[in-house]
């Protein structure tokens, strides 16, 4: 194995690459670790680097001086916006293995659209859809009648996590599609996909393809609402549990066989070149498996619940992805279970403040601590809230009770004014039997 200093930018500034960066720092390979831009969390196992995501010229400036071997890529956007191919196209920045899709690829999530299609010419169960533009909303409509009670309607496009709406009636839901359609989401909605709703329970499934092969990574399940119970409005995610109780061995061979595998086989035979994370935000529908959404990324912050359960060096992961060597190696999984929960701002996910001292980063014990949203305050040396997701705690233990408790005794332990976080994160798992 080369034994030279190995080069990583993680691009990114929440939870999720602060873990990818806390995981990679383990590595034990000679490596240099940097973070663009990175929080204060990233600050401390890596080097932060002052760079938008999506500042591509700015990007290959830092890659080229700093020679930098790997670049693994966190959000979506800079992927939907073309991250890879620019890297693939630039004579001076070919040989950087770059972790995430190509931007056909990244269409997967950057165009709802294109996902249903995508799935349904490769015969991978989703519910039944329509995509309609401005001029097709007469067939819209006509499709809403065919539909029950509740109806999903989704923006094409990337909005922020707030593109999919919900409706009980028929009649908001035609209400809704002509608001949508008369740009809501702006461009996001120049195109409505309308679906069935799925009646289920949903998980998060991580895969790692090299575009051939492909490896399967923990499982999780994201708690979405902000309010205990699952109530109230929809956030980036409150807390996770990995593993999956209700995904057992039957659940996972059909994921495989109906779904990871004709995913990648319809990868190779459109010619989309596909190295890195696929995100699949499954439906387990009394047993079977459906796609809700393909993502082209990991998620946040189940890469806070999923990274601490992978035993192998993640670094040797991303390279034989790189190396389009999957098939030659093994992810090995710790049993444990995996709990993290997410402290927020008060107001959050509507609007919150910024800038509140975080304390007690020190207390904690038994867990880990990334950071989502926050910065360190050079005048006052101080770490600030700098985010509506600030802070998540992941707890590993042997059991889901443990676990619960060592997360929330932990989030206990940091405190900022306004902090808020979910109390029962895993609750609903507790009692769950297979049946
Ligand atoms: P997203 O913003 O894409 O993560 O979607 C928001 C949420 O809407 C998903 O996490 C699901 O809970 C729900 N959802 C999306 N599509 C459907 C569907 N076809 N049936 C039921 N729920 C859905
Ligand atoms: N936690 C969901 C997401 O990352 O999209």
């Amino acid at each position: 194995m080369n034994q030279q200093l190995t080069k990583i930018l993680i691009l990114g500034a929440g939870g999720r690459e602060h873990a990818l960066a806390w995981k990679l720092k383990q590595s034990k390979h000679p490596h240099a670790l940097f973070v663009a831009p990175g929080n204060a969390g990233t600050a401390a196992v890596a080097t932060n680097v002052p760079i938008d995501v999506t500042d591509f010229l700015q990007i290959k400036h830092f890659c080229v001086e700093n020679e930098i071997d790997m670049v693994v890529v966190g959000p979506e956007l800079p992927l939907v916006e073309g991250i890879t191919d620019f890297f693939h196209h630039d004579t001076m920045l070919q040989k950087i293995a770059v972790i995430g899709p190509t931007q056909k690829g990244a269409m997967l999530e950057g165009s709802k659209a294109f996902a249903k299609a995508f799935m349904q010419r490769h015969h991978i169960p989703t519910a039944a859809y329509l995509a309609v533009k401005a001029n097709q909303i007469d067939e819209g409509l006509r499709f809403l009648d065919t539909l029950k009670s509740p109806f999903v309607l989704k923006a094409d496009g990337l909005a922020s996590g707030k593109g999919v709406v919900i409706l009980d009636t028929l009649d908001e839901a035609k209400a809704e599609l002509q608001a949508m359609l008369e740009g809501k989401f702006g461009k996001a909605s120049d195109v409505v996909v309308i679906e069935e709703f799925l009646q289920g329970i949903e998980l998060s499934v991580f895969v790692l393809t090299d575009g051939k092969n492909y490896q399967l990574l923990p499982s999780a399940k994201d708690y979405k609402r902000i309010g205990v119970g699952d109530t109230g409005p929809n956030t980036g995610g409150m807390g996770a549990v990995s593993p999956v109780v209700f995904a057992d061995k039957l659940f996972f061979d059909k994921v495989k066989e109906q779904i990871i595998l004709p995913t990648i086989q319809g990868l190779i035979d459109e010619h989309i070149d596909y190295k890195g994370f696929i995100f699949l935000g499954l439906m387990n529908v009394a047993g079977n498996p459906f796609v809700i959404e393909y993502n082209v990324r990991l998620g946040d912050p189940e890469t806070e619940c999923i990274l601490p359960r992978i035993k192998s060096d993640f670094f040797d992961v991303l390279q034989a992805c790189a190396d389009g060597r999957l098939d030659q190696i093994q992810v090995e999984t710790d049993e444990r279970v995996a709990v993290t929960v997410m402290l927020v701002s008060e107001g959050y996910p509507g609007e919150y403040r910024k800038g509140r001292l975080i304390e007690g980063l020190n207390q904690v014990s038994d867990c880990a601590v990334f950071h989502a949203g926050t910065s360190f305050d050079i005048a006052t040396e101080k770490v600030k809230t700098a985010g509506g997701r600030v802070i998540a705690v992941t707890a590993l233990d042997s059991s889901l009770e443990m676990a619960r408790a060592t997360a929330f005794l932990n989030a206990e332990r940091i405190a900022f004014q306004g902090r808020y976080f979910r109390t029962d994160i895993g609750a609903d798992l507790l009692n769950y039997k297979p049946v």
